[in-house]
This record gives structure tokens, sequence and C-alpha cells, in this order.
């Protein structure tokens, strides 16, 4: 029965293939792969089948024949196949996704994790991947924690060890590099092997690494009208309409993809580049346009002066002190190149998958690199299907200037409290992995609850703006006073008392 309904569906297939760049599809009946694997993996097989591909002749060969200079590949009865398939292999028939999906920041995501704990670089571990023991996060990582945590989102350096076996494998973060020079993987939204658009577009898809109380976008989402409207009717809209054609009479309410990717309505084209809409840079401990002067921190970004004046009154600061706030970021390659040079020179350079990797900049491309209004105008260009101009741009505005707040908050806590503490060496003594609490709290104040803030503003969160955000760096604030006050009572009783 199975065999034939294959060949039936291929012989549909010859007739039906559309034109796409250089596709090499598979129109014969039959495939010794899936003879096989039906009863090998027959879950793999029955999702293939439910897939688009399955209908247009785009086999189990077709994308898992390894490419001559792939160290992963190896032989499998009497094939040369590989079982990472790279955003490479499926560059051949969709050169425009993946050349998006290079232009963005998630690409880079594996290259980021570096920062954290130093290198996973294949078979040897270097003994300083421990405890604290880079520059930019000391806290509790080692690689092996590492490995189930942050690179499972962020990506694995894929290695293939002796007799072919992979090493920091499995592995689908989402900017993973693998062994044949690339960098990423399209499964990590894709689910194989039914590759559908329509999983991609529900936020539960991006919601999996979008979360947490560092980038809590998928729970505010949630408590979004726009997530509520989902959760609510979801089920019937219709999320298998090609993009482009996708648009208001499908959905009722956005998702993240529609927000941040989708072609919708016409009115936009659809990226895979997700740093195309961004106005700002919400991450940082201050936040700044996504333009090429801050994000190589050339400039300080200015604070709107009314309310800069105004916090400086109620912090009793000098006038001034609010005036603006530093830019710029690390930089990914620059870490790779510190940390791991032989990753740097393998994925970095002339024909390589970034062929420049200077400047934190050269991680985007493409649409990222407009102007920031450029952006944002896209963005506003979805909202407008469903709402008029003037309610999404409003709504937008009252989130730019949360920006002004927060950076003049989050600024008067810093220049108040956590400086001098540092400055007057206040906590040098009293640290674990490297770290006092005056630390952790400063991490907290502008890596949990600031992020909240800003994208509870953003993405109609206001629960999460206020309770979980807003507030809380301002309850940290005074935390932060708190510990100013006591180290500096601790180190005058320690000298009074002689103690060391
Ligand atoms: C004679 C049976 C047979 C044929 C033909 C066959 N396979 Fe397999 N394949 C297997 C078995 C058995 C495994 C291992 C399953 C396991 O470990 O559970 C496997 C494993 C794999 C893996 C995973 C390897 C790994 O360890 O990561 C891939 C990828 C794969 N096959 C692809 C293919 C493709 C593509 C074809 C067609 C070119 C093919 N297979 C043909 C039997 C077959
Ligand atoms: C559109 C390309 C594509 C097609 C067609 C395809 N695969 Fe895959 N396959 C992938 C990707 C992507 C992965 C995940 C590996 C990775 O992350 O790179 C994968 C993983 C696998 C794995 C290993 C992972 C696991 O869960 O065990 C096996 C085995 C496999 N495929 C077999 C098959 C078989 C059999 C077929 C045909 C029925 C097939 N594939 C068709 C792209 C494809
Ligand atoms: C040999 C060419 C070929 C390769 C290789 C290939 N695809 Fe496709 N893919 C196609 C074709 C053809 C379609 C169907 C286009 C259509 O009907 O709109 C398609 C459709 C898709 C879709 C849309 C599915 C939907 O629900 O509408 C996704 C997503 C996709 N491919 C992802 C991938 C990924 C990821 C890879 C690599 C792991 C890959 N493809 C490899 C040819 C290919
Ligand atoms: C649940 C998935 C997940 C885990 C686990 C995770 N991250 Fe992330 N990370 C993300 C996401 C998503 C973002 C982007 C957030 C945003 O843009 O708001 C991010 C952003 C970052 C950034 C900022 C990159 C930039 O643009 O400057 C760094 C650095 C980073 N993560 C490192 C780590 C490290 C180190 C760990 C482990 C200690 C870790 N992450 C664990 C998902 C994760
Ligand atoms: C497998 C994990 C994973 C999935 C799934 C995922 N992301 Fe991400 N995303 C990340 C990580 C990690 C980063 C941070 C990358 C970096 O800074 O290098 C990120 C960054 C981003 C950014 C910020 C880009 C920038 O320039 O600052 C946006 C927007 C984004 N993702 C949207 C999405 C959307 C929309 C989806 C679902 C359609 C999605 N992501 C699915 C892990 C993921
Ligand atoms: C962050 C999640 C995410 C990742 C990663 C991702 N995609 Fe997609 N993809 C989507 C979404 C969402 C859509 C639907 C876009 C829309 O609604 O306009 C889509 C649509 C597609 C389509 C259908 C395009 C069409 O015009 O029919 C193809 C093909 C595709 N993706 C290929 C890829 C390839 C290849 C990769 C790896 C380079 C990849 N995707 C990585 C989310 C993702
Ligand atoms: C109604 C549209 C909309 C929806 C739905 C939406 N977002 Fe957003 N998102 C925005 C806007 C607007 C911003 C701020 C953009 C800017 O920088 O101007 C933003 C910011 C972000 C950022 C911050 C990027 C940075 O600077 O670090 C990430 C990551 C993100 N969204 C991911 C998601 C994810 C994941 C979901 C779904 C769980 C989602 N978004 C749902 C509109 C939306
Ligand atoms: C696919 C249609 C659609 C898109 C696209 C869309 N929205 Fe909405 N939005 C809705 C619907 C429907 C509601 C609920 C209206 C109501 O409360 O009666 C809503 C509600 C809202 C609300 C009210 C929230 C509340 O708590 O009541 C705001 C603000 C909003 N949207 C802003 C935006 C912004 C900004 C964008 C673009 C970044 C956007 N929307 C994109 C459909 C959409």
């Amino acid at each position: 029965m199975k065999k034939i309904h294959l060949i039936l569906i291929s012989v549909v297939a010859i007739l039906t293939v559309p034109v796409i760049a250089s596709a090499k599809v598979d129109l014969t009946p039959v495939s010794p792969c899936i003879n096989c694997h039906d009863t090998v993996t027959p879950g793999i097989v029955k999702q293939w089948q439910e897939s688009k591909h399955s209908k247009v002749g785009v086999k189990c060969y077709v994308c898992h024949k390894a490419k001559e200079d792939d160290p992963a590949g190896f032989e499998h009865n009497g094939f040369r196949v590989t079982t990472i398939v790279s955003p490479r292999y499926c560059e051949s028939c969709h050169p425009k996704q993946v050349k998006e999906f290079r232009e963005s920041m998630h690409d880079e995501a594996a290259l980021f994790a570096m920062s954290a704990y130093g290198v996973v670089s294949g078979e040897r571990v270097e003994e300083t991947i421990t405890l604290g023991q880079t520059k930019n996060y000391k806290t509790n990582f080692s690689r092996e924690s590492a490995e189930a945590g942050c690179l499972d989102c962020h990506g694995t350096v894929i290695k293939v060890g002796k007799g072919g076996t992979l090493i920091n494998w499995p592995n689908m973060g989402i900017g993973r590099l693998n062994p044949d020079g690339s960098a990423g993987s399209c499964a990590a939204c894709h689910t194989r092997h039914t590759f559908s658009i329509a999983q991609a577009r529900k936020p539960e898809t991006c919601g999996q690494c979008h979360l947490g109380p560092d980038h809590p976008q998928r729970e505010i989402y949630e408590e979004s009208k726009h997530g509520n409207l989902y959760e609510a009717n979801g089920e019937e809209w219709n999320w298998n309409v090609p993009p482009g054609q996708w648009g208001p009479e499908d959905i009722e309410a956005p998702t993240c993809a529609t927000c941040h990717m989708s072609g919708f309505g016409g009115a936009v084209e659809s990226t895979h580049n997700v740093s195309a809409r961004l106005k700002w840079e919400l991450e940082p401990a201050f936040s700044w346009p996504t333009d090429k002067k801050y994000w190589i921190g050339k400039e300080k970004f200015p604070i709107d002066p009314e309310i800069a004046r105004r916090y400086e009154k109620i912090h009793n600061l000098p006038p001034g002190s609010l005036k603006a706030v530093k830019t710029g970021l690390p930089n990914p390659f620059a870490i790779a190149k510190k940390f791991a040079p032989d990753v740097y020179k393998a994925y970095v350079g002339p024909g390589k998958w970034w062929s420049r990797g200077e400047t934190r900049l050269d991680a985007f491309g493409g649409d990222a690199l407009r102007s920031p209004d450029e952006k944002r105008e896209d963005m506003i260009k979805v909202c407008n299907q469903c709402h008029v101009r003037s309610w999404a741009e409003g709504d937008l505005k009252k989130a730019d200037k949360t920006i002004d707040v927060y950076n003049a908050v989050v600024l008067a806590i810093k220049k108040k409290y956590y400086d001098p503490i540092k400055k007057e060496r206040l906590d040098e003594d009293i640290k674990f992995n490297g770290k006092s609490e005056a630390d952790n709290l400063w991490h907290e104040i502008w890596h949990h609850e600031g992020r909240i803030w800003r994208m509870g503003a953003f993405m109609q969160g206001q629960d999460w703006q206020h309770w979980e955000g807003s507030y809380e760096v301002v309850d940290d604030g005074s935390h932060m006073a708190d510990w100013l006050e006591k180290l500096r009572v601790r180190k005058a009783v320690k000298e009074r008392l002689g103690i060391k």
C-alpha cells in the first residue's frame, strides 16, 4: 500500500515541480533510503511524507548527500551521506532565506555564547574553561553545564572526531558552527522533517529560546492582547498561506514571526533577517538606536534633556550627570579571535561564512544596516494591516519614551551607588566566583529587570513592563544604595578595629 502511495506522489511531483534555483530533485519513484528507513526510523519517514518536500521530489538523498568537501560525510550502505544538513545544503534551493539568515544576528549566536565561558573547541577542552576564567561573565559556568544550557539555544562548535564521530553533537542551537564551515540551523525553527512554515509562524517555536528572566518575549506575548487572541482563536487561523499572500484575512492578531519576519498583507517583504525591523538595542545595560555609530560605540546617546533633568533632581545628582549613555557592545568576532583562534580562522575570512569579522557591525548585513527609522517603518507596515497608523505609531512612540526614562533611572543607580562601590573597592573581599552581591545586583538590574521593562513596553506586556520590570529596577536601586552605605560602614568599622 505504502509503496503504491509513494509512486503516486512521485508521479504527481513530476507534473508539479516548481522552478527553483539549481534544484536537483529526485523524481525516481523508489528511494533506497526510504525503503530501509521506513522500518529503521518510521517517524522520520512519516514526517517527511507530510512535508512539502515530499510533494516536489526533495527526497532523503537530495538533502543528505554529503558535499565532497564536507568533513561530516560518511559511507552509508553504498551512499556518502551526512547527518548534518547545514544551511549550505538548503542554499542551492533557498538562496534568499539563507542569505537573509546570514545577515541577521541569529547566525552569530554561537560566537556570542563563547564570550561567557570560553570555548568548546572540540575534542580538547581547555582547562581554563571552568569557573570564572573569562572576562565577560564570571558566573558558575562549566563546559558540561553550558552544553545543556546556553549552547542548546545558542549552538555548539560541531567537530568531526576520529572515525567520523561528531563532537558536541547533537545540537540544534540557532547559531551553531557546522563542520562544513557554515553557521546556524534552519531546523531550529522548521523542525525536521516536516519543515513547515505553519510551525515556524507560531509563537511556541520562537518561545523555545525567547523566554526566561533575561529575554521573556514569550511570557510578554502571552500577556499581550495579541497573545490572548492567539490563545483564544489561533486554532482556527490559516497558517499555511505562502509568504506574501499571508495577511489579516488569515489571522486575527500577529505572532512573533508576523511582526519580526513575515511578508504580511503584501505591505512588507518576508525576511529571515530578524534584525531587519529593530529600531533599538534592547539588550545592553543602556539602550540606543541600531545605528552604525552606536553599534561600534563611537558616540554617546543622549537622554531627553527634560527627562534627564527630572531624574537629576529626584536623585540629587549634579546637573549634566544624566546627559547621555555609553554605547557599543561586545564584538563576537573579537571574542572568538581571542578565545578560540581556530574557530575564528575556520569561519571568518574571504570565502568563509563571514567574509569579514573585524567589528560587531560585520555581524549584520542587508536590511539590518538600514537606518533605525526605516527599520521601524517596516514594523509599522505590519501593524498597519490591522490598525490605523496613528494607533501603531502612538503605541511604539510610548515605548520609545520609556527608553529615556529607563536610561536615566539606570544611569542614576550606576553613577550614584554602583560606581562608588567599585571605585572605592568596597566589595573586593566579599566575592564568590569573582562577583560580589553588588555586582550580581547590577547584572540583574539591566540584564533581567531592565530588559523586561524595555521589552514589555514594546510588545504590549503591561504587567511585565511595570511590576516585573520598572518596579523591580527601582527596588534594586534602593538595595544598591543600601549596599553602598553598608560597605562604607563596614570598611570604617574594620579600619577602627584593625581587622584585615
Ligand atoms: C540498508 C538499510 C539502510 C539504507 C539503504 C539507508 N539507511 Fe540510513 N540508516 C540505517 C540504519 C540501520 C541507521 C542507524 C539507525 C540507528 O542507529 O538507530 C541509519 C542511520 C542514518 C542516518 C543517521 C546517522 C547518524 O548516526 O547520525 C542518516 C542521516 C541516514 N541513515 C540517512 C540515510 C540516507 C540519506 C539514505 C539513502 C541514501 C540511507 N540512510 C539509506 C539504515 C539504512
Ligand atoms: C529538506 C532536507 C531534508 C530531507 C529531504 C531529509 N532530511 Fe533528514 N535531516 C535534515 C536535517 C536538517 C536534519 C537535522 C540535522 C541537522 O540539524 O543538521 C536531518 C536529520 C536526519 C537524521 C538524523 C537525526 C535523527 O533525528 O535521528 C536522519 C536519520 C535523517 N535525517 C534521515 C532522513 C531520511 C530517511 C529522509 C527521507 C525520508 C530525510 N532524512 C530527508 C534534512 C533533511
Ligand atoms: C533540492 C531543492 C531543495 C532543497 C535542498 C531544500 N528544499 Fe526546501 N523546498 C524546496 C521546494 C521545491 C519547496 C516547495 C516550494 C513551494 O511549493 O512553495 C520547498 C519548501 C520549503 C519550505 C516551505 C514549506 C511550507 O510549509 O510551505 C521550507 C520551510 C523549506 N523548504 C525549508 C528547507 C530547509 C530548511 C532546507 C535545508 C535543510 C531545504 N528546504 C532544502 C526545495 C528544496
Ligand atoms: C533559553 C535559551 C537561551 C539560553 C539557555 C541562553 N541564551 Fe543567551 N540568548 C538567548 C536569546 C533568545 C538571546 C537574545 C535576546 C534578545 O535579543 O532579547 C540571547 C542573548 C545572549 C547574548 C547577547 C548577545 C548580543 O547580542 O550581544 C549573550 C552574550 C548570551 N545570550 C550568552 C548566553 C550565555 C553565556 C548563556 C549561558 C550561560 C546563555 N546565553 C543562555 C537565548 C538563550
Ligand atoms: C533555537 C533558539 C532560537 C529560536 C528557536 C529563535 N531564536 Fe531568536 N534568538 C536566539 C538567540 C540565541 C538570539 C541572540 C543572537 C545573538 O545576539 O547573536 C536571538 C535573537 C533574536 C532577535 C534579536 C536580533 C537582534 O538583532 O538583536 C530577534 C528579533 C529574534 N531572535 C526573533 C526570533 C523569532 C521571531 C523567532 C521565531 C520565529 C526566533 N527568534 C526563534 C535564539 C533563538
Ligand atoms: C527564526 C526562525 C526561522 C529560522 C531559523 C529559519 N526560518 Fe525559514 N521561515 C520562518 C518563518 C516564520 C517563515 C514564514 C515567513 C512568512 O510568514 O513570511 C519561513 C519561511 C521559509 C520558507 C518558505 C518561503 C516561501 O516563500 O515559500 C523557506 C523556503 C524557508 N523558510 C527556508 C529556511 C532556511 C533555508 C533556513 C535556514 C537558513 C530557515 N528557513 C531558517 C522561520 C525561520
Ligand atoms: C505586535 C508585534 C510584535 C509581536 C507579536 C512580537 N514582537 Fe518582538 N518586538 C516588537 C517590537 C516593536 C520590538 C521593538 C523593536 C525596536 O527595536 O524598535 C520588539 C522587540 C523584540 C526583541 C528585542 C530585540 C533586541 O533589541 O534585543 C526580541 C528578541 C523580540 N522582539 C522577539 C519576539 C518574540 C520571540 C516574540 C513572540 C514570543 C515577539 N517578539 C512578538 C514587536 C513584536
Ligand atoms: C493581524 C492583525 C494585527 C496586527 C498585525 C497588529 N495588531 Fe495590534 N491588535 C490586533 C487586535 C485584533 C487587537 C485587539 C483589539 C481590541 O482590543 O479590541 C489588537 C490590540 C492591540 C493593542 C491594544 C492592547 C491592549 O492591551 O488592549 C495595541 C497597543 C496594539 N494592538 C498594537 C499593535 C502594534 C504596535 C502592532 C505592530 C507592531 C500591532 N498591534 C499589530 C490586531 C493586530
